[in-house]
């Protein structure tokens, strides 16, 4: 990682937001599809949530680690950075590839991001914001140059699709940004991370951990979907939003005058719009897109933080704030003052060079792969390199020939 090789930090490095990308499942479902597998309506989904459609991974080859690799890619393109210079990789998730290895060492090997760390981080909703507090502070401390924060999920994945009280909430997609030291003042100016343990049955996958591992019985009752209790995670959302936000403004030194722009977590337009007539801010300075995708959880703030840069809603010297809460229960709000231009125009030749870089990321992938079988085949459970069994046998075989030519 930079700055672990003995270099001393410069004093002030600041974690400036340089690219941002989304991912999204080309399948859309609207509510009027859910209305034909379970009891609901239209009119329900849309006055109670604001969602009009949602996009579905519904190839399976389509999953939480593809569509984090596809935002991160946007994020390099925008940034114009290649994937080697990455230190870092944070890819907060609730629906990973697998329990382990984390779905940031698949996004790694993806991008052949050869010189980067990576984990996955799980705390829900909140995740992103948390991830981009800990990316600041590796930035900050001298510990990485470039951290990649992703937020992706495939929660149609773990979504009952027969329980009318969550399947119309949710989407899948993926959205991240990449944060990279600079001197110039701003980026990430303050976070603020909550948990509330105590709630962690609000909203739960019971089965597949340590807690419950799988069973038939687990697997037949579905303890492996996720339940919530709708509202009781109401009331804390639209409770600490305003908090949450508030907090993370104070820790920056700004009031909520000085806000341009806020993006919350893409759950509840009325939990949006609650959250937000408590602060005061007027619907302008208000981003919203939760009714194209439904709640993507994690991914849901940097896909709509990428979608207000498209739409020209950032400008140098904004100030941002994006605030989430979810399961956990957590919490997280960070402040921004955006320093970015819009997007910038990357030679095209680049996008070829990036293309082959991630085909040879492929390749060295399957490479290493057939070289560690290869290597595992020749050694024996012993121990002992196959090739001295080999030429033990060899040796056994031809005595043996000669033995039977003397005979005869
Ligand atoms: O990322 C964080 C994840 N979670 C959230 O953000 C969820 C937070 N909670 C919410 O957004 C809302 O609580 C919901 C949208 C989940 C529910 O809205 P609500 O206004 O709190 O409705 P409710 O749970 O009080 O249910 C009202 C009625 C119930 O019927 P009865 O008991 O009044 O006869 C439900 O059974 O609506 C019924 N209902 C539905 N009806 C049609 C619940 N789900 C549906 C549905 N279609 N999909």
């Amino acid at each position: 990682m930079a700055g672990n090789n003995g270099r001393y930090a410069p004093m002030q490095r600041y974690a400036q937001i340089i690219g941002w990308g989304k991912a999204l499942p080309d399948r859309i479902v609207t509510n009027h599809d859910l209305e034909k597998i379970v009891d609901t309506s239209d009119e329900w989904i849309r006055t109670r949530t604001g969602i009009q459609q949602r996009r579905i991974a519904v190839d399976p080859n389509e999953t939480t680690a593809t569509l984090a690799t596809r935002a991160a890619r946007a994020a390099l393109e925008v940034a114009d950075v290649p994937a080697s210079k990455l230190d870092l990789i944070i890819c907060s998730t609730s629906s990973p590839e697998h329990l382990f290895p984390s779905t940031g060492s698949l996004v790694q090997d993806a991008l052949g991001a050869t010189s980067a760390g990576a984990f996955d981080l799980s705390a829900a909703c909140s995740g992103f914001v948390y991830g981009l507090s800990l990316g600041k502070g590796m930035i900050a401390t001298g510990q990485a140059d470039n951290v990649m924060v992703i937020g992706s999920e495939t929660l149609s994945r773990i979504v009952d699709w027969s329980d009318r009280d969550t399947c119309v909430l949710f989407g899948d997609g993926a959205g991240a940004v990449l944060l990279q030291a600079s001197p110039v003042p701003g980026g990430v100016l303050s976070a603020v991370l909550g948990s509330d343990g105590s709630g962690g049955d609000l909203l739960i996958v019971p089965a597949g951990g340590s807690r419950q591992p799988a069973t038939l019985e687990t697997v037949a009752s579905g303890q492996h979907f996720a339940k919530m209790d709708g509202r009781a995670v109401f009331r804390f959302a639209t409770r600490i939003m305003a908090e949450a936000t508030r907090q993370a403004l104070e820790k920056a030194n700004l009031s909520i005058d000085d806000v341009d722009l806020i993006i919350p977590h893409q759950a509840n337009e009325r939990i949006i719009q609650s959250s937000m007539k408590k602060l005061g801010l007027p619907p302008e300075k208000i981003f919203m897109n939760l009714q194209y995708y439904g709640n993507t959880s994690t991914a849901s703030i940097p896909i709509a933080l990428t979608e207000a840069i498209e739409q020209n809603r950032l400008k140098p010297n904004d100030n941002l704030v994006m605030v989430g809460f979810g399961a956990g229960l957590t919490w997280a709000a960070t402040a921004i003052k955006w320093a970015t231009p819009g997007v910038r125009e990357a030679p095209r030749w680049r996008s070829g060079q990036r293309s082959a870089e991630y085909g040879l990321a492929r390749m060295r992938s399957r490479f290493l792969q057939f070289s560690r079988k290869v290597e595992g085949s020749l050694i024996t459970e012993e121990g002992e390199a196959w090739s001295a069994v080999l030429s033990k046998r060899i040796t056994a075989w031809r005595q043996s020939q000669v033995e039977t030519q003397e005979e005869e």
